[in-house]
């Protein structure tokens, strides 16, 4: 016998109607912070220019006005991110070929990656089915993944991207040779929040499985401390129920 739960059909709707409710309660709420935090971001920059270096304590004020901006940015960066995870499941769907919008992502994002001493690879199957995907929320999937490939690999390293069919699923893998996650991480990282970064929102790969998701795929990965980390997004292909 399963021992998951079985929700019937009026409650996991019921389910997906608060859950919805409360998304668009969020998203609205991080609207409502953002303004009257950018109004002290920019009065912040104001007592920035009028410190003088002939003010007594000149220094410490700057310091701790710095400390404010810092700050200021980093719960806008949230409130960013967060938006973006309430909203990860409005989809617009367009049949499309993935190795082209991979090809797309991976050109966009080569100056990053050189950038960072990261070397991209990519292996395309040149018979992969289409999928139904919006084509905002995937690029948002490869760059989430990518950017975590790459903090990865503060020395430098290889990000490979392959795509691939089977059975009735197209599936791409991203794949890179940095440090790899500890079971503790491997068990939580979906977790929204959880991050072991000392600036990050832990909130890009719960984005990511959203938005997986939302398109009826899945994602998995498998990662080794050390060794690196390799993540497999499966999506149905185009023509299959
Ligand atoms: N490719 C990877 N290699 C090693 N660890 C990873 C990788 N991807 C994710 N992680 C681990 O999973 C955690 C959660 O990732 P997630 O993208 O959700 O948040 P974050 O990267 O910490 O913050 P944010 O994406 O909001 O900047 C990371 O803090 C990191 O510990
Ligand atoms: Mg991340």
């Amino acid at each position: 016998m399963s021992n998951k739960t079985q929700l019937s059909s009026d409650e996991r709707q019921r389910f997906q109607d608060q859950y919805a409710e409360i998304a668009v309660l969020a998203g609205g709420l991080a609207h409502e912070i953002k303004n009257p935090l950018s109004t002290i971001g920019l009065n912040v920059q104001l007592m920035a220019e009028d410190i003088q270096d002939d003010m007594p304590r000149a220094g410490r004020m700057r310091r701790r006005v710095d400390t404010i901006q810092r700050e200021c940015q980093h719960l806008d960066d949230i409130l960013n991110e967060f938006v973006q995870f309430a909203r990860a499941g409005e989809l617009e769907l367009v049949e499309s070929d993935l190795n082209a919008l991979v090809q797309d992502f991976l050109e966009f994002f080569e100056a990053e990656a050189k950038d960072a001493n990261i070397e991209l690879s990519q292996h395309q199957d040149p018979n992969l089915p289409k999928v139904r995907v919006d084509h905002l929320l995937i690029r948002q999937v490869w760059m989430n993944l990518a950017r975590n490939a790459i903090q990865a690999m503060p020395d430098g390293g290889v990000l490979e991207v392959l795509t691939r069919s089977e059975d009735e699923n197209v599936l791409v893998d991203i794949i890179d040779n940095g440090r790899g996650m500890d079971e503790r991480t491997r068990e939580r990282m979906f977790q929204a929040f959880f991050s072991t970064k000392a600036s990050g929102s832990g909130l890009g790969l719960p984005t990511v499985r959203k938005i997986i998701e939302s398109h009826q795929g899945t994602i998995t990965c498998e990662s080794e401390v050390g060794r690196g980390t390799r993540f497999t997004i499966s999506l149905p292909a185009v023509g299959v129920e």
